[in-house]
């Protein structure tokens, strides 16, 4: 069931898989479960169509020809835009951080394959402004920009992430599974958001885990609970989510965003080895390191089972080969 209309450009349920092999390598005394949101159809896959699925038909439906937006040169986010984009016929801008100085490579180059117009802003105090001049400039020649922020963190981008609760709830119960851990990456915090709502709604036994890359949990932890909170306002529900019930992990993101850790590329060989799936070094390989950590210190033993999001990035990890020698 989708909350509002969505574009429906992806299959859902995305898979469910067990990762059986981790299981017997870890000892661990729970199953563990694998969600494919990489395999999420649109522009090499991700979390991100999640919530595309909905800011885009959004964008539609304001009548938008044209999307800015912005993140990172390796930005998941962007290429996943890009890609909509592209099956829509608009025009996408995006503004990344920093300077055009590095090689085009991972997902700066897919950028150009999916038609980015690209934008470079030196100072992150001048992505905001820029981005509200481009939109200016855009509509004086007669074009309607639709302007996505935070990649996609707001309530409406969340709902992807009730729904990938559900089918979650749905595919655990076909695996015979009882699921009281979710695992994720957590950065703009879209997906943690719309997980709590979606797992108080569909999997009510199951604490969700968010990873962080890039902030602390005193600064993490309530801007989940303000979007989750939103979010469940946005579909009319009246329960809410204190700051202190959050659950973030912010131990594992190392020296800072996007910067390799060993134990993070050492999940993502691990997974790699045992399993044949590709995780990356900025998100998912950091999250999966924490799940690893966590059950080796026996901090998981509770009776139910365990499922990681995989939510995707593994094209980032063409520019990060010289971090796994
Ligand atoms: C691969 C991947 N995993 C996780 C995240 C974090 O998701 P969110 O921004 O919704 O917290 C991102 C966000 O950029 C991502 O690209």
């Amino acid at each position: 069931m989708a909350y509002r209309e969505s574009l429906g450009f992806i299959r859902t349920p995305s898979p469910f898989e067990e990762l059986k092999n981790i299981r017997t390598l870890t000892g661990a005394s729970q199953r563990l479960f694998i969600k494919r949101d990489d395999l999420t159809d649109v522009g090499l896959g991700g979390n991100k169509n999640r919530k595309l699925e909905y800011v885009m038909k959004d964008a539609l439906n304001n009548g938008a020809d044209t999307i800015i937006t912005s993140g990172g040169k390796q930005s998941n986010h962007c290429r996943q835009t890009l890609a909509y984009a592209a099956k829509l016929g608009l025009e996408c801008h995006l503004f990344l951080d920093g300077e055009d100085d590095t090689p085009h490579q991972g997902n700066l180059f897919v950028f150009d394959i999916f038609g980015a117009k690209l934008h470079f802003a030196k100072d992150p105090k001048d992505l905001e402004d820029g981005i509200e001049k481009l939109a200016t400039e855009l509509a004086a020649k007669g074009k309607k920009p639709y302007i996505i922020s935070f990649a996609g963190s707001s309530p409406l981008g969340a709902l992807g992430y009730v729904d990938s609760a559900k089918e979650i709830s749905e595919q655990a119960k076909l695996a015979g599974a009882d699921v009281t851990d979710i695992f994720l990456a957590t950065g703009t915090g879209g997906t943690q958001a719309g997980t709590l709502v979606g797992a108080k709604l569909y999997l009510p036994e199951a604490r969700v885990h968010g990873v962080a890359v890039s902030r602390k949990r005193e600064e993490q932890a309530p801007r989940i609970s303000a979007l989750a909170n939103e979010t469940a306002a946005f579909i009319g529900e009246s329960f809410s989510f204190k700051t202190e019930e959050i659950i973030i992990h912010d131990e594992y993101y190392g020296e800072a965003y996007a910067v390799p850790t060993q134990a993070g590329n050492d999940a993502v060989r691990l997974l790699g080895r045992a399993e044949g799936i590709l995780l990356d070094p900025v998100y998912t390989g950091k999250a999966f390191s924490a799940l690893l950590d966590l059950l080796q210190k026996g901090k998981l033993l509770r009776s139910g089972d365990i499922v990681f999001i995989h939510t995707g990035g593994a094209p980032a990890i063409f520019d990060f080969t010289e971090s796994f020698l």
